[in-house]
């Protein structure tokens, strides 16, 4: 007899068969960057991003091994979150999308949005920041930048890729409130309001299920729950069952795999355990993908002079000046300087891995400064060499102190080799090169002033040295115009107007995942929660060497006024007024945070609620008008699965950084004033007693009949019911002189179900 399931799912006839095939062999990549044509769907190229356009003509690799065609290295994403500047953003993401045209691709493997959860982590050079509204509000223009251009995104990876350490099999352990408030919202909101054209899943696991077969994830969330109409992409080489990989939601793997993933899902077709619908779904989803990405002229090249202008204004938006003490920055015109250190000749600009960009040209610091400041005016030592002896390196510490004891300042640059921040593996500590620090120190001794820029695309402790430097200017990783950049903020043409996107610790062991991190036995518990980067240091009052949203200027600015104004339900707006009060022109972030109210969950002393950089000439004002959403003041429910404001009072900070809080507002919110939960034996004497219909009854009672000690105890109320509060009524409605019938508790149970049941209380 036959199987039904082999009639419905087996294909009628040859012609029906063939076409199965041809539908099945789309959903696997032609080769490691194409993928396949048919049925009317024209191949389409995937290359990475995020922060350039990877194109490789030859060999092709994932992991930034072998050359690809020159294009534009823009700020990685350490550096451009710094900027705080969604619209500098979206300008970025356009001038990628008009590379990617040019190159020939259809879709940029980008942005990468992942929450810095560990300084250590490998890939955080290219991940945007510790928080999920900066995060979100960046990725959101960055889509909307290449996506404006026809060129698709493909926002990765889909989700909580905290690490690279067994990336591929490790399982992240997060509970649920943690992945809704921090680790999916900046996913959501770029779903929700630019609509990507792809999402990629991640290589890990989370609660146990791989990412790329996570029916939850990329079905029940991110297509029912946010309604995204994409295609989603497996990260290279992550699937390890291609059927289960389609079953949940994930149509497109890559690279191909040869005939092995189709023959994969042609056999579960016809075995009955996939619907033959499931594929013609996802061929739908590339072909819709094809659709939203094609080319509407011909092909057209790209202005690499206008580009690299744009990456310029980009990096100099991202530097972040941590520390100028006697007003040691901006280096004047008439100072001799000594700059010391071999990263100014050859510059870090970006991490290593499949991010990695063949630029169409590097902006050198030296060079650029002499340029800037004047060739008799510049003097260099190396100060370190990679992989010198220690006696070169010795000699050359011996010429750096010469030449920083000789000028003005000494502007010493440091940082992280490519080799020391990369995809595929997480750092271990937070140290410079010893060489590095030993530099520092060296010339600190002598110089009459020194500076410090770092080059580095993971925080790195600037300790011991810190106190001893006049000015340190955090560079991250700030791309191929990184000298020219730099030379624009150190000689004051651009006016550093970077804020700090992650906190810098005083030490690794503070860092809020120091113990969880990163994980063993393939499990890394996510145990600080929903207390990452500040949302820990401000709560545990853990002091830190730079907070989230640090940064100076050449300018000072002053609030002249700060109003907060509810708006619709459990909204708010707020209106600041800034003035440029130095005197010259330069860009403040004003930075909103929000206290929360009374809450019976854990909450985050403050968090980031809304943001907005502005530009203003010396003497100039601006009133900042900034929305704050609900989602500002909610937190997940877990008990509920939904989004809860607390009713009650909340204070809106404007804050420097999360730690510099400059002014307060109160605002007080109605909230979600849920009706009180039915009682049972299980609940506590103190849920009995605080249920605003039972509560009163039961005190009532209790006075009006009750024993002696049952009197008592209802008087006693504050400190006698304190003690047995958190007793189940069952248990406590036993005890000798307490002794309330069973039929007065059923009584109550019934008046708290019917109140349950009435119209929602105000
Ligand atoms: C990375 C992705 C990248 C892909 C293609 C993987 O190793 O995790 O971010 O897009 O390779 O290069």
């Amino acid at each position: 007899m036959t199987d039904i399931r082999d009639r419905d799912h087996e294909p009628a006839g040859d012609d029906d068969r063939r076409t199965l095939e041809a539908q099945a062999a789309l959903l696997s990549g032609r080769d490691f960057w194409s993928t396949r044509e048919g049925g009317g769907i024209r191949s389409l190229v995937l290359v990475d991003g995020p922060h350039g356009v990877r194109r490789q003509a030859g060999t092709a690799d994932n992991l930034g091994f072998n050359q690809s065609l020159p294009s534009t290295c823009f700020p990685p994403g350490a550096g451009i979150a710094s900027s705080w500047d969604p619209a500098l953003v979206r300008e970025v993401g356009e001038a990628l999308g008009r590379e990617a045209r040019a190159l020939d691709v259809d879709v940029l493997l980008g942005p990468a949005i992942n929450i810095k959860r560990s300084p250590l982590g490998g890939r955080t050079f290219e991940y945007f920041s510790e928080d999920p509204r900066l995060t979100g509000a960046l990725a959101v223009e960055y889509v909307r930048g290449v996506q404006s251009t026809g060129v698709g995104t493909s926002v990765k990876h889909f989700a909580v890729n905290s690490q690279e350490t067994e990336r591929m099999r490790v399982s992240a352990e997060v509970d649920d409130r943690t992945l809704r408030e921090i680790y999916l919202p900046a996913f959501e909101r770029v779903v929700k309001e630019a609509a990507p054209t792809s999402v990629m899943s991640a290589y890990n696991a989370i609660n146990g299920v791989f990412s790329s077969e996570n029916r939850w994830l990329l079905t029940g969330l991110l297509r029912d729950e946010w309604g995204f109409d994409g295609l989603v992409v497996s990260d290279w080489g992550a699937i390890k069952d291609r059927v289960d990989a389609l079953a949940a939601g994930l149509d497109l793997e890559m690279p191909g795999t040869g005939d092995e993933g189709t023959e994969a899902i042609l056999q579960a077709v016809r075995d009955g355990r996939l619907d033959r619908s499931v594929v013609e779904t996802s061929v739908e989803r590339l072909r819709g993908l094809a659709e939203r990405t094609a080319p509407t002229t011909g092909p057209a090249g790209f202005d690499a002079d206008a580009h690299h202008a744009l990456a310029r204004r980009s990096a100099a938006a991202s530097v972040v000046l941590l520390r100028n003490e006697r007003e040691t920055l901006p280096l004047r015109a008439d100072q001799h300087i000594a700059v010391i250190g071999e990263l100014a000749v050859q510059p870090q600009y970006q991490g290593g891995g499949s991010s990695h960009v063949n630029p169409t040209r590097v902006d050198v610091p030296l060079d650029e400064l002499r340029r800037a400041l004047g060739d008799e005016r510049v003097t260099f030592a190396a100060g370190y060499a990679k992989g010198a002896t220690e006696a070169a390196t010795d000699a050359m510490l011996d010429e750096a102190r010469g030449a920083a004891a000789s000028v003005d300042v000494a502007v010493v640059f440091v940082g992280l080799y490519e080799e020391d921040q990369s995809e595929g593996f997480d750092r271990e500590h937070l140290d410079l090169p010893a060489a590095h620090t030993a530099l520092i120190e060296a010339v600190a001794e002598v110089a009459a002033r020194t500076v410090v820029v770092l080059s580095n695309g993971g925080v790195v402790t600037l300790e011991p040295w810190h106190d001893r430097v006049e000015a340190i200017v955090e560079g991250w990783a700030l791309g191929q115009a990184v000298g020219s950049a730099l030379a624009d903020v150190l000689t004051g043409s651009t006016n550093p107007s970077g804020r700090l996107a992650e906190t810098i610790p005083l030490a690794l062991t503070d860092t809020p995942s120091y113990l969880n991190f990163p994980g063993e036995q393939q499990i890394v518990r996510h145990g600080e929660g929903v207390f990452v980067g500040y949302r820990y240091y401000t709560s545990a009052q853990r002091a830190v060497r730079y907070p989230f949203g640090h940064g100076l200027s050449y300018t000072t600015f002053g609030v002249e006024s700060f109003e907060v104004e509810t708006t619709g339900h459990d909204t708010a707006v707020a209106r600041v007024t800034v003035r440029n009060t130095g005197a010259v022109a330069g860009a403040e972030v004003v930075q909103l945070y929000v206290a929360p109210a009374p809450s019976d969950v854990r909450r985050p002393v403050r968090e980031l609620g809304a943001f907005a950089k502005v530009s203003l000439e010396p003497g100039e004002a601006v009133t900042v008008t900034l929305e704050l959403e609900r989602r500002a003041f909610a937190h997940w429910d877990v008990r509920g699965s939904r989004w809860r404001v607390d009713p009650g009072t909340y204070r809106v900070e404007l804050g420097r950084s999360a730690t510099d809080i400059i002014d307060v507002r109160e605002l007080p919110l109605v909230g979600d004033v849920d009706r009180p939960a039915p009682l049972s034996l299980v609940s506590t004497v103190k849920e009995w007693f605080s249920h605003p219909i039972v509560g009163p009854a039961l005190m009532q009672g209790m006075m009006a009949n009750g024993t002696p000690e049952q009197q008592a105890a209802a008087e006693a109320n504050g400190n006698a019911l304190k003690m047995v509060e958190s007793m189940p009524m069952g248990q406590f409605a036993r005890f000798p002189g307490v002794e309330i019938p069973d039929d007065a508790l059923e009584q109550l149970i019934a008046l708290s179900v019917a109140s349950a049941q009435a119209e929602p209380a105000v």
